[in-house]
């Protein structure tokens, strides 16, 4: 195809005036131009947007479902769920579906075809998945968890080898690229900084961990490979725990590529700004990245105070934003109807109508790197000072969120 520049029209009313206007339409057509160009240039700087997902019921995606009992949708079908999730999210993590109770309900008897089912839900919807999760203490199936059958550490091992390496295997080959990364453990820390109980800790020890991550790693080596974690974003015996444990890991060399912060929190226990970009940087400083990956605001005492939920839901985007190291950005359920902590909560980003609250449209902007100059903290019912993400610096902004 050839590309023609249109002068102005030849012949009788082409005049000197004429071809002197169109230089400069033409000059400023380029002027503005390398301006949109720079601007762009200015806004994209260090902003590639960091992914945003939720927690996906499967079956509240489907008019009819077939699965097992327990994974049916808690509520009637409403076609909003699944249009609200394609149009908000570009990943998500199945709730429940990948937990070992549904992959291995019976010893060696693997069962993916739920699993399956999803995974090609994400390939032919272009979106990607978090494997959540590969070891956990809850949601086993009885044959494995059940306390009159104790395990000696060869026989688990084994057991938990086959898991990991089928399982990922498994979505490796037959959907390159949809699983991108795996909660390899889950919750493995007490409040206190120890090892949690689990059969796997019990038989097999602390190297469960990193024996773990190696079988995951080479059944699938371009996932990215996470240990997941709750309340361990704010200061404590847990937060120093895991980061210690982070960077032992990271340090020896087994394929620990990030930390999931769960962020389960109320407006009570989250943690400030300062104390997550901080925590995060001192992972950035041992070459781990972080993410959030189950983020929701419950009550504190039964007292529900939307907006000071909606802070701290902007505040965790900010922090990601900050931190550097943040490369995800995931909340537990598609909207508040659907969240675990029960309806009507305003937990997450959509409310129980799938309208999006003002912190989706807030959040959305800063995990996308738009510019976007200041908030307001409605906790306090007054002005504060925030960063402003285009500076660097401080701004004061008395209107609530720019909307989209
Ligand atoms: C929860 C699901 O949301 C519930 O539907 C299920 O009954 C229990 O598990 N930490 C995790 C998630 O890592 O897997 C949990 O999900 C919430 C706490």
């Amino acid at each position: 195809m050839k590309l023609q520049l249109a002068g102005p029209a030849s012949g009788v009313g082409a005049s000197a005036s004429g071809w002197a206007r169109w230089a400069r339409r033409c000059l400023l057509t380029v002027g503005a131009g390398i301006l949109l160009a720079l601007t762009g240039a200015v806004g994209a700087r260090g902003a590639s947007p960091i992914p945003e997902g939720s927690a996906l019921w499967f079956a509240c995606t489907e008019q009819s479902f077939s699965g097992p009992f327990s994974l049916r949708c808690p509520l009637p079908y409403d076609p909003l769920y699944l249009q609200t999730f394609l149009n908000a999210f570009s990943r998500f993590t199945p709730e429940n579906e990948f937990k070992m109770v549904y992959l291995e309900p019976e010893e060696n008897r693997f069962n993916f075809a739920l699993a399956d089912q999803i995974a090609e839900f994400a390939r032919v919807n272009d979106k990607t998945i978090r494997g959540h999760t590969l070891l956990w203490n809850e949601m086993m199936p009885w044959w494995l968890a059940h306390p009159l059958l104790p395990w000696n550490r060869n026989d688990l091992t084994a057991v938990m080898r086959t898991y990991i390496t089928t399982v990922v295997s498994h979505f490796n080959t037959l959907f390159p690229g949809i699983v991108t990364e795996w909660d390899v453990v889950n919750e493995p820390l007490t409040g206190m900084g120890t090892l949690a109980w689990s059969p796997w800790e019990e038989a097999i020890g602390p190297s469960y961990i990193e024996l773990a991550l190696e079988d995951a790693h080479a059944a699938d080596p371009s996932a990215r490979l996470l240990i997941n974690e709750n309340g361990a974003d704010v200061p404590g015996p847990k937060s120093a725990a895991l980061l210690a444990l982070a960077t032992s890991l990271k340090t020896s060399g087994v394929p620990l590529n990030a930390i999931g912060f769960e962020s389960h929190v109320t407006p009570d226990t989250a943690p400030t700004l300062d104390e997550l970009v901080s925590l995060w940087r001192q992972y950035a400083a041992v070459g781990l990245d972080v993410e959030v990956t189950e983020l929701d605001v419950g009550d504190d005492d039964g007292v529900d105070d939307p907006a000071a939920k909606q802070a701290i839901l902007e505040r965790y985007a900010q922090a990601c934003r900050d931190a550097g190291n943040c490369v995800g950005f995931t909340v537990w359920g598609v909207a508040d109807s659907y969240s675990w902590l029960g309806p009507n909560t305003n937990a997450l980003l959509y409310n129980s109508s799938f309208q999006p609250t003002p912190a989706a449209t807030f959040v959305h902007r800063v995990l996308s790197g738009s510019p976007l100059l200041a908030t307001t903290d409605r906790r306090a019912g007054r002005d504060r000072q925030v960063r402003d993400i285009r500076t660097g610096g401080t701004a004061v902004q008395a209107s609530a969120h720019a909307r989209n």
